[in-house]
């Protein structure tokens, strides 16, 4: 799995990472989430991104079980939701996550979305669990340009080290400014949801034709061809989710392998990025 220097740390981190938003079920779904996980590990998918959101803390307990006795391998994220992100409130959210996760540390700890806290007080928190060696590096997610200013600017002794931002073939909207915003600024670029969170263009539409005519010129799947493309620029990484063992090993197989200047062109023609700028969406 090709690695790149995430922001303006000097940790190398997986341009392909897990997803674990909805990865909760009965107990044999989660048995299989959990080893989808592991595999995920085993093919170098080895940044795992999680929220005390998710599953109601849950899902940090399943993340728990996936990167027991390999937590060295893994950079591990988490985030605070907006309604936790006082100052005391961020403090007791992310020990609250560590505990559940079974760690002493996050790689990264971010704030879920902008919320009814002043950033201030996040981040000064957030500074906090840096000095104390609970959390490596700061980040925000769902910022757009204006927001993360603010949240730069609130910093004072740290550095933002990501924002994690929608980034799917069907929405670009990040490369009208906040794309290259952060890379000025070298700040990573994480995207989420790169298949659209379920909603990946179908092989009988138009626009999933021209995705599948590429991928079978590669011997790939369109969502290999989706993930290679969304992945070129060198300030992002993106984090797909599944729970099904075979995908996370199709999923890492996304990059690897060059796409041609003319089917990059012809992918950007098809999914263009909008032509206005407009609020970030998020979902
Ligand atoms: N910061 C935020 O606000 C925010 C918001 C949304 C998401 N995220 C993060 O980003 C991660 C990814 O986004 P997402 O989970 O919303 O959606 P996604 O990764 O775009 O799509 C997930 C969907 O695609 C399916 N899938 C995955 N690999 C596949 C493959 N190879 N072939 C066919 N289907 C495949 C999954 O089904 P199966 O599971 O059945 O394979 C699932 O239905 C989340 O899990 C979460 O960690 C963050």
């Amino acid at each position: 799995m090709i690695k790149r220097k995430f922001g303006w740390t000097n940790v190398l981190v997986p341009v392909i990472g897990q997803g674990t938003w909805m990865i909760e079920g009965n107990q044999d779904s989660e048995r299989f989430a959990i080893e989808g996980l592991r595999l995920g590990l085993d093919l170098g998918l080895t940044h795992i991104d999680t929220a005390e959101m998710y599953g109601n803390g849950h899902v940090e307990e399943m993340v728990a079980e996936s990167i027991a006795d390999r937590r060295e391998e893994v950079f591990l994220v988490s985030k605070v939701p907006p309604s936790n992100s006082s100052y005391e409130g961020t403090l007791k959210a992310c020990a609250q996550s560590l505990k559940r996760l079974k760690t002493d540390w996050l790689d990264l700890y971010m704030l879920h979305w902008p919320g009814p806290h002043s950033i201030k007080e996040t981040t000064r928190a957030m500074e906090k669990l840096v000095a104390e060696g609970m959390v490596r590096f700061i980040g925000v997610s769902n910022f757009d340009v204006e927001e993360l200013y603010e949240a730069e600017r609130a910093l004072q002794n740290e550095r933002m080290a990501c924002d994690q931002v929608l980034h799917h073939v069907s929405y670009r909207g990040i490369e009208r400014r906040l794309l290259s915003y952060c890379t000025e600024h070298e700040i990573a670029v994480v995207g989420y949801a790169p298949f659209g969170h379920g909603n990946f263009p179908s092989p009988q539409s138009t626009r999933g034709r021209v995705l599948m005519e590429i991928a079978k010129r590669y011997d790939r799947t369109p969502r290999q061809v989706a993930l290679n493309f969304l992945s070129q620029h060198p300030s992002i990484f993106t984090i797909a989710k599944t729970s099904r063992p075979e995908r996370a090993r199709e999923n890492s197989n996304g990059v690897g392998w060059e796409l041609t200047p003319e089917d990059l062109a012809t992918i950007d023609h098809t999914f263009p990025v909008p032509d206005q700028d407009g609020p970030l969406e998020m979902i």
